[in-house]
């Protein structure tokens, strides 16, 4: 079976700064992994390079098995197929650091919203199923509310349950609930370990070593834009690990 999502030799610098430096691995159906690394190591470039929100310079991004197809033109490499990347984005659930829910929006609408008018799913379908996801996520009675009405932690679940709405392939998470207070955090990364739980494919940024070591099959340690380690949560907070590591772990992941 091929890989959910597989990153082959990816490259990105940003003017002066190579800030990914050749990236490779590959995630099979249902693991999760969880992204560590020092403040600026390239985890929400590589995030953002998956998605394409940033092109990377040189390598690919494989969803289920399929490439994402890249044009150099005058020196400027972007994707060459805008139909493609639509398509391929739409079987990417992100959630950010910030919400980025729409504000003119019911928190329904929100999560209806890129289903009914990207995906062109039947209204009745998607209502149905938005509405499931906002009881999942424990918020089902705000679905008439504004985010600004919600709690930071609410406005959370609110975005996870649009994401998950697209019916995404792979999830991916940049530091969650590093904005959230720490009593509302719980609440969100509950909401992710249900997740986990179900066997969906995950990949996701986090500070959180405690909520690492819980919710991960797999531990990517990101070393100034190059995997310094890469293997099980045993593995990685275990005893064999580079000084580099240690000094991170030792730090609290930060
Ligand atoms: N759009 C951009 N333009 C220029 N430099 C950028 C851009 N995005 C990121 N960088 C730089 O790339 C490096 C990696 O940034 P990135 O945001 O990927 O780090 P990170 O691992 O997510 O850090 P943090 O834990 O603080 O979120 C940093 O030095 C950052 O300043
Ligand atoms: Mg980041």
């Amino acid at each position: 079976m091929a890989p959910v999502l597989e990153v082959a030799d990816l490259h990105k610098r940003f003017g002066d700064t190579e800030v990914l430096k050749g990236i490779d691995f590959s995630t099979p159906a249902g693991q999760v992994i969880a992204l560590i690394g020092s403040s600026g190591s390239g985890k929400s470039t590589l995030l953002r390079c998956i998605n394409m929100l940033e092109v990377p310079d040189k390598g690919f991004v494989r969803i289920d098995g399929e490439e994402i197809a890249m044009e150099t033109l005058r020196g400027v490499r972007r994707p060459a197929d805008q139909a493609q990347l639509h398509r391929i984005r739409a079987e990417l659930g992100m959630v950010f650091q910030s919400f980025n829910l729409w504000s003119h929006m019911t928190i329904l609408r929100n999560v209806m919203e890129a289903p009914l008018h990207v995906q062109k799913r039947p209204r009745a379908d998607v209502e149905e199923q938005a509405r499931a996801l906002l009881r999942k996520v424990g918020i089902a009675e705000k679905a008439d509310a504004y985010p600004a009405e919600l709690s930071g932690g609410q406005q959370q679940r609110a975005a996870i349950a649009r994401a998950l709405c697209i019916n995404p392939k792979v999830m991916l998470f940049d530091e969650p609930t590093s904005a959230l207070d720490p009593e509302i955090e719980g609440e969100v990364l509950r909401v992710i370990e249900v997740l986990a739980d179900e066997g969906r494919t995950m990949l996701l940024v986090t500070h959180n070593l405690k909520f690492a070591r819980d919710v991960a099959d797999r531990v990517i340690f990101l070393h100034q834009g190059l995997i310094e380690e890469d293997g099980t949560v045993e593995e990685v907070f275990g005893s064999t690990k580079s000084p580099r590591l240690q000094q991170f772990l030792a730090a609290g992941g930060h």
